[in-house]
C-alpha cells in the first residue's frame, strides 16, 4: 500500500491490514468491515485494496453507501432495480465504503436502505467479498439504514465470517489540516468528531 504512515496509527495491526493485500480473503470469499472515525484511513485502505483487486484484472466495484443506494433507487423509479442489483452483485470484490455518512434516500411505500444492503450482503455472502467501511458505531447502522431489524441481518451476515478491523486512534485528515495551517501561520482548525447517526 502507498505511502501509509504506520507510526501514525500506533493501535493498528500492520500485519493484519498487510496480510489483507495477498488478497487471499477475496479468493476466500470473505468479507470485511472496517470501522472508524473520520480520517483514521479508512477510506485509503480500501481503495488500495480495490486497485490492487484492479491489478489482478478482476472486475472490482468501489462506491460509498450513499451512492449506491441512490443508484439503486433510480433502478426502482426506471424499473430497472433488478439489473441494477445484479451488476452490484457480480463483481467477486466490492467496496461499499462510508456506511454512516451522508442522508439515504427514504420515500414511502419503497425499501428502506437496509432492506436493499441485506439483499445484497446476502446475496454475494459466500459467493463474492464485500468490503465495507463505517464511521458509526454498529448499534447505529439501524437507525442510519432505516431498519432495525434488517440491519442486524446485515451484520449478521457480516460476522459470520467478516474480517473486523476498527481504526482506534486519531485522524490524519485533522493532522494534514493543522500542519497546513501552521505552515501558512494560521490558527490550526478546531477538532471535528466523527459524525454519529
Ligand atoms: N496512516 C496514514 N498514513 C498516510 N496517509 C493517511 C493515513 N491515514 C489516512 N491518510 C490520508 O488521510 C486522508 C484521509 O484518510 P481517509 O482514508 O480518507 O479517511 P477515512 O476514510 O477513514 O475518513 C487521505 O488523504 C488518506 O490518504
Ligand atoms: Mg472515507
Amino acid at each position: 500500500m502507498a505511502v501509509f504512515d504506520w507510526a501514525f496509527q500506533p493501535r493498528l495491526d500492520r500485519r493484519t491490514v498487510e496480510e489483507l493485500f495477498t488478497l487471499s480473503f477475496v479468493e476466500r470469499n470473505e468479507d470485511l468491515l472496517i470501522t472508524g472515525k473520520s480520517g483514521t484511513g479508512k477510506s485509503h485502505i480500501l481503495q488500495a485494496l480495490a486497485i490492487k483487486g484492479c491489478g489482478q484484472e478482476w472486475m472490482v466495484r468501489y462506491a460509498r453507501c450513499v451512492d449506491l443506494v441512490d443508484d439503486l433507487y433510480a433502478g426502482l423509479a426506471d424499473g430497472s432495480y433488478e439489473r441494477r442489483m445484479k451488476k452490484w452483485c457480480r463483481p467477486p470484490l466490492l467496496v461499499v465504503d462510508d456506511v454512516g455518512l451522508g442522508q439515504l434516500k427514504r420515500r414511502e411505500g419503497e425499501p428502506t436502505a437496509a432492506h436493499m444492503l441485506f439483499t445484497l450482503l446476502d446475496r454475494r455472502h459466500g459467493n463474492a467479498t464485500t468490503a465495507l467501511s463505517s464511521n458509526i458505531k454498529l448499534s447505529a447502522w439501524g437507525s442510519y439504514l432505516g431498519d432495525a431489524t434488517l440491519a442486524a441481518a446485515v451484520l449478521d451476515r457480516l460476522a459470520a465470517t467478516s474480517i473486523r478491523i476498527d481504526i482506534d486512534g486519531p485522524s490524519y485528515r485533522q493532522f494534514l489540516a493543522r500542519k497546513r495551517a501552521e505552515e501558512h501561520g494560521q490558527q490550526p482548525p478546531a477538532e471535528q468528531e466523527a459524525v454519529e447517526a
